[in-house]
């Protein structure tokens, strides 16, 4: 049999959702992949139960159905403050997922450098591969993750065609703070370089956290490739809705990169969807309340369980210290409790390029009655500490 391609070596299948299977086998709770198991608003299901009685069955133009387009661009021209064309700033695609590969895709020429931070959400390290790039890791230091700036002006030195900045981050829940975005805005400026956003967390930050979008700072939406979904604010992973928003002239390469790896984000979904785009201000505060709620009952039953941790300040994941347990290894941990506790965590070595194994990551993104049962789990593990 012929071999199969040399790159492929470089990246393993997902992490995550290998223990996402392994929840399934153990039948543990699953806070490891990051989805609700929770509805997403009744409206959204019923406009989708409605688009498929509709004339919603064949292709939608490959860049994104007009209706799902202009609603989207009125929605992003509300939060991110920039004037969006829905015909030339911005590429529908199937979720952030692809979003980040057709920027990574349209910027990248082969052995380009990509400035990625450390811990990274895992599709990076692969986007960055599959796009012919080498990526430069730059350390975000646990525990208050924060990147020391001198080690950032020296990755730029190398030259490099982007940085990828995911904000507010996956694994870390850090929500970058305006002087931390003005630092890297001036530098990408400097070193004429991209940056690649990913803000699929954009509505879920805690206050007194907020989130700016690095587009908005003065200068950067020309150099800036915006990517997020609807996957997360709307509680609809499944539904693949996405998008990147950039200059006219980005978004014309992008087009071609998504037209031709995916053609189209599924059209039914994109006429639906723009039933969530419609909704009012009250629904993103609601979000925001809910999810604080939701965090601080996982970080309630943390403290119980005398687990140390860094309180997110957005999205819906908390890294905890796992150094008091006898154990050199977070998979073989993550493996004990999913097996012996029936609870499921990701190793946290998964999403850092420096050998760091003494954290693990859950998610919170569960009803109260299943974040109560991971919590008393949780204070199980206590004694074992
Ligand atoms: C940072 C980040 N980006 C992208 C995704 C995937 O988003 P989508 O469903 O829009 O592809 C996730 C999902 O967990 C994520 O955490």
């Amino acid at each position: 049999m012929p071999a199969i391609a040399g790159r492929l070596n470089h990246f393993t299948e997902s992490v995550i959702r290998e223990m996402t299977r392994v929840a399934n086998q153990h039948r543990a709770i699953n806070l490891s992949q990051g989805f609700p198991d929770f509805d997403p608003p009744a409206e959204l299901v019923a406009a989708a139960q409605r688009a498929l009685e509709g004339q919603y069955h064949q292709y939608a133009i490959t860049w994104g159905a007009p209706r799902f387009r202009q609603a989207l661009a009125r929605k992003q021209t509300y939060w991110m403050g920039l004037d969006l064309d829905p015909d030339a700033h911005l590429v529908v695609t199937c979720g952030s997922t692809e979003a980040m590969m057709v920027a990574m895709m349209t910027v990248c020429n082969s052995g380009d450098r990509v400035i990625v931070f450390s811990p990274f959400y895992e599709n990076y390290g692969a986007d960055t591969i599959l796009s012919g790039a080498e990526p430069i890791y730059v350390p975000l230091h646990p525990p208050t993750f924060e990147f020391d700036p001198d080690q950032l002006r020296r990755a730029f030195e190398q030259g490099v065609k982007a940085l990828v900045l995911c904000n507010p981050s996956n694994p870390t829940g850090k929500v970058f703070t305006l002087g931390e975005l003005q630092y890297i805005a001036a530098l990408a400026k400097e070193f004429d370089t991209f940056v690649i956003t990913d803000e699929v967390y954009e509505h879920i930050v805690y206050a007194p956290h907020r989130h700016t979008y690095m587009a908005s700072l003065p200068g950067m939406f020309e150099r800036t490739l915006s990517c997020s979904s609807l996957s997360k604010t709307y509680s609809i992973t499944g539904w693949r809705l996405g998008y990147v928003i950039a200059a006219a002239e980005v978004i014309a390469g992008a087009r071609k990169v998504h037209d031709f790896l995916t053609v189209g984000a599924a059209a039914p979904l994109q006429e639906a969807a723009v039933t969530a785009l419609n909704f009012p201000l009250s629904y993103y505060e609601q979000i925001q309340a809910e999810y604080t709620q939701r965090r601080d009952v996982f970080l309630s039953y943390l403290d119980k369980a005398r687990l140390r941790y860094t309180p997110p300040q957005g999205a819906y994941y908390v890294l905890v210290d796992i150094s008091d347990f006898d154990t050199e290894d977070d998979t073989a941990f993550c493996m004990w409790l999913a097996k012996e506790i029936g609870l499921v965590a990701v190793p946290g070595s998964s999403f850092f390029a420096e050998p760091i194994r003494h954290l693990i990551r859950f998610h919170f993104a569960k009803c109260q009655e299943t974040l109560v049962a991971a919590g008393e789990l949780l204070l199980k593990i206590k004694a074992q500490a």
